[in-house]
């Protein structure tokens, strides 16, 4: 994409300087400027809350298939991929419009059930306690390594039943697989995502033999039966609901964690408050989900002539909803929305999650495993302190932090 944009243009370019580092000042000047852009690379961005929400409210087109930008997936077959093995990517219910988005989000929300999710927080708080412990042992940590990564990535294997396994296998596959959310424009990359999709595919193909053969009190063996009772997935499509789970389940909470601690470390008067009102902790999560959001984009594709402000974006096209954005615009947060404010009441309305249709599945999962790790964090470490450089993972869309030093007694 650089060599393709002018460096000075008024346009959205995730690979200008800077960028992984604060992208917040690119999406405002966009959002003065060219709110609904029509970029030379054939997809439009779209930057403002109010546009933001109702482009995800209008029920527009997910079946992204070939018209996401950069490398095609179906150029891949050219590549030595070998036959007869395939991955999921494209069949979970992120990326289906309804009839199938019905079924397949109406299955997984019968067993991913509010009350699963209450019933996790004993297990929630006794995890996050014992990587403190383990923590307050040490003195200084990685943030990312020792809580932000660990938590969810337990948590979502504890409620699907996992069994033990590779976990750092699975950890490196799903770290490739979620480059497939953004603009991909290189080979290696694509054939890279291609071949984590099939090895995740195959990986978890293997575990849901195994959950058949071991049932138990879990979200796998729900989702096994409810397949045999309704007939209602075919296919692969178990194997990709049971991948987004798992990889939705991890990749985004640990950007929540992370990047609500960094922001706190950074307003040490909004930690200092955070500790003094421990009530505010809901707030806090809600309004680190805004601040530095941890999925930054997420896209759509219009099936007829879509009318934002004065722009007729045209049938057919690729359009990428900025949240990170959406969730930074003065015009609805007010002339303070570049600050962190954990009391701030209209938090409650960014956009992490999404809206419309597609909104989160784990939205109250992540709240509670965010709220229980910050607010338990910083009340049992009043010293916690940056302990060197806090390093970018580079993604444009889920956005957080690689290495996180920290130290705390
Ligand atoms: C969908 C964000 C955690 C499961 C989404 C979408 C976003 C999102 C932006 C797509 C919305 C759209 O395109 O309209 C987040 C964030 C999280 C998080 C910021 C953490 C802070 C989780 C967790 C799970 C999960 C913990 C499950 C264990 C899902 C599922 C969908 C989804 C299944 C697809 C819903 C559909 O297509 O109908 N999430 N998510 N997410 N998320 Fe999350």
């Amino acid at each position: 994409m650089t060599d393709l944009i002018e460096p000075d243009a008024l346009l959205f370019n995730p690979f200008m300087p800077g960028f992984f580092e604060d992208p917040y000042p690119q999406y405002k000047m966009l959002r003065d400027e060219d709110p609904v852009q029509n970029h030379p690379l054939g997809f439009w961005f779209v930057s403002r809350f109010d546009d933001v929400s109702a482009l995800l409210k209008a029920g527009l087109s997910v079946e992204v298939g070939n018209l996401a930008p950069g490398v095609m997936m179906d150029q891949l077959d050219s590549l030595g991929i070998e036959d007869g093995k395939h991955g999921v990517l494209n069949m979970s219910m992120l990326d289906r419009d309804p009839p199938d988005h019905t079924r397949l989000r109406s299955l997984v929300t019968k067993v991913f059930t509010r009350r699963a999710v209450a019933a996790l927080e004993p297990k929630i708080v006794a995890l996050v306690d014992a990587v403190l412990d383990r923590m307050a042992e040490k003195g200084s940590f990685d943030l990312v390594e020792e809580l932000a990564f660990p938590l969810p990535f337990a948590v979502i294997s504890e409620m699907l039943g996992m069994p033990p396994t590779d976990h750092a296998r699975i950890r490196e596959l799903s770290g490739t697989l979620v480059r497939s959310l953004e603009v991909v424009t290189d080979e290696e990359v694509a054939r890279a995502i291609v071949n984590a999709d099939i090895e995740l595919a195959a990986i978890t193909r293997d575990l849901i033999e195994w959950k058949r053969a071991n049932p138990g009190d879990d979200l796998l063996t729900a989702l096994i039966a409810a397949e045999h009772e309704g007939q209602v997935l075919n296919g692969d499509e178990l194997v990709a609901q049971v991948v987004l789970l798992y990889v939705a389940g991890h990749e985004t909470t640990v950007n929540l964690i992370a990047n609500g601690v960094n922001a706190l470390l950074r307003n040490p008067d909004q930690l200092a408050l955070l500790r003094e009102r421990p009530d505010l902790a809901g707030n806090a999560v809600e309004e680190f989900l805004r601040y530095d959001s941890p999925v930054q984009q997420t896209r759509r594709i219009t099936t007829a002539p879509y009318t934002l402000r004065d722009k007729e974006i045209p049938a057919g096209t690729f359009v990428l909803a900025c949240l990170g954005s959406a969730n930074r615009d003065e015009r609805f947060f007010g002339a303070d929305a570049g600050e962190l404010r954990i009391d701030r009441p209209e938090a409650r309305h960014q956009v992490s999650f999404g809206a419309g249709p597609h909104h989160c599945l784990g939205a109250a999962l992540a709240r509670l495993e965010g709220q229980v790790a910050v607010s338990r964090l910083v009340q049992r470490f009043p010293d916690l302190a940056f302990d060197g450089q806090l390093e970018w993972n580079g993604r444009i869309n889920l956005r957080g932090p690689a290495k996180f030093p920290v130290r705390a007694t």
